[in-house]
């Protein structure tokens, strides 16, 4: 029903790689012409009209998105994504925060943009990265989180959504031990925000990072959510225009947060599309988006799982991310035949190694469905996983 607001499906394509990157509605794309065509100037800095009603539209959008995750405005960080959202944390408050022995705990769940931020703090200040024993379905539960924790766990760094099993991390109560023990949790919500609601101040975090590319905004945007203490604490990792209050020839102060982190010009019709995104997707309802995605999910592991010689990794998973193999098939082998039949989806190790190793593989597929799709694509979908057994493997 959503899918005539999405132009590239006009392609005639079945698009199942929206874990990678989203398609985007025309209203997104009209949001933006509209700001190129009417204003396109810088914001923050311009003495006249159009340069002040395009300020008015970029912290609009700071407005909505925060009101998007219950978040206050001046705890919005617009970033590039959900990877420079996550070095800020790691750079600036880990940086100064990690001391030598300390430790950080990671699952083997993270994503290569949560995980190696924090092995580079973990190298330059000699702490030790601990990681979550997963069970053997691959998920992080309360009590393995409480067998690493230590009274030298200095950070949580977690994701919220796993991009490669869809699990959602027990993030309430895990954010409550830690913070009981003074303990600092980043989460990674990636894969989270396009999919379920989420209320920053009922979750009590103290970071969360997202992309808008994942949840039908452009690419080029993103959030950093900090709170407001954390964030007004922590040193800028980026010097330039607009972020500075006074500069001198030797020393410059900085503006509180957000525009500390905002370094020089933003991008401003991105970040105006993104309001758009977000308000699409609020018009459909984000408990809509997560029943819609787990039907379908639904629909198509039944389906899977009485083909002979598939193998699902996540059968029981709560959001929309199907993990398999087709045994004797390399996934990329796999891929073409997906591809030849206009399915879009994803083979490889999906920028989080350590979990495909943990499922002693080399690479999986990857089939990850959103508001658009129906059960006519999970169908298209099982054809292909059909003709690619059949013509790859030895049924
Ligand atoms: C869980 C997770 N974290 C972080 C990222 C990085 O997002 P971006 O590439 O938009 O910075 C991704 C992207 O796939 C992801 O799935």
């Amino acid at each position: 029903m959503y899918k005539k607001d999405f132009p590239v499906l006009n392609k005639g394509i079945t698009y199942l790689d929206s874990g990678a990157s989203s398609l985007k509605p025309s209203i997104v794309m009209e949001a933006m012409n509209d700001y190129y065509n009417n204003y396109g100037v810088n914001v923050h800095r311009g003495v006249y009209e159009i340069s002040h009603i395009a300020t008015e539209m970029y912290e609009a959008a700071r407005e909505r998105v925060a009101g998007f995750i219950n978040a206050d405005t001046e705890e919005v960080v617009f970033t590039r994504g959900a990877s420079s959202s996550l070095n800020i944390v790691a750079s600036s408050y880990g940086l100064a925060n990690v001391n030598e022995g300390d430790e950080i705990i990671l699952s083997e769940l993270e994503h290569h943009s949560h995980l190696l931020p924090w092995q580079n703090v973990a190298k330059v200040k000699k702490a030790k990265l601990v990681y979550i024993p997963l069970t053997k379905e691959g998920r992080i539960t309360v009590d393995n989180f409480k067998s690493v924790l230590s009274d030298k766990t200095k950070v949580v760094a977690l994701t919220y959504v796993s991009n490669v099993m869809g699990y959602v991390s027990p993030l309430d109560e895990i954010i409550n031990i830690a913070h009981q023990n003074e303990i600092v949790v980043s989460v990674d919500a990636a894969q989270a925000a396009p999919h379920k609601k989420i209320d920053v101040k009922k979750l009590d975090c103290d970071f969360l990072s997202f992309s808008a590319h994942k949840m039908c905004g452009p690419t080029g945007v993103g959030v950093l959510y900090g709170k407001k203490e954390l964030l007004n604490s922590m040193d800028p990792i980026e010097f330039g225009g607009d972020m500075n209050d006074d500069v001198g020839l030797y020393d410059a102060t900085f503006k509180d947060a957000p525009y500390k982190f905002e370094t020089g010009t933003m991008p401003i019709a991105e970040v105006i599309g993104f309001k758009t995104a977000v308000e699409y997707l609020e018009s459909i309802g984000m408990d809509e988006i997560q029943r819609h995605e787990k039907t379908l999910r639904d629909y198509a592991v039944e389906k899977m799982l009485k083909i002979d010689g598939v193998k699902v990794y996540n059968k029981d998973s709560e959001t929309g991310i199907l993990a398999f193999n087709i045994e004797n098939v390399h996934p990329h082998d796999a891929a073409s035949v997906f591809d030849k039949n206009g399915v879009c989806l994803r083979a490889g190790h999906h920028c989080a190694q350590p979990l495909v190793n943990w499922l002693g593989e080399v690479a999986t597929l990857r089939a990850s469905f959103y508001i658009y799709n129906t059960k006519e694509d999970v169908d298209k979908f099982i054809e292909s996983v059909i003709e690619a057994r059949d013509f790859f493997g030895q049924f």
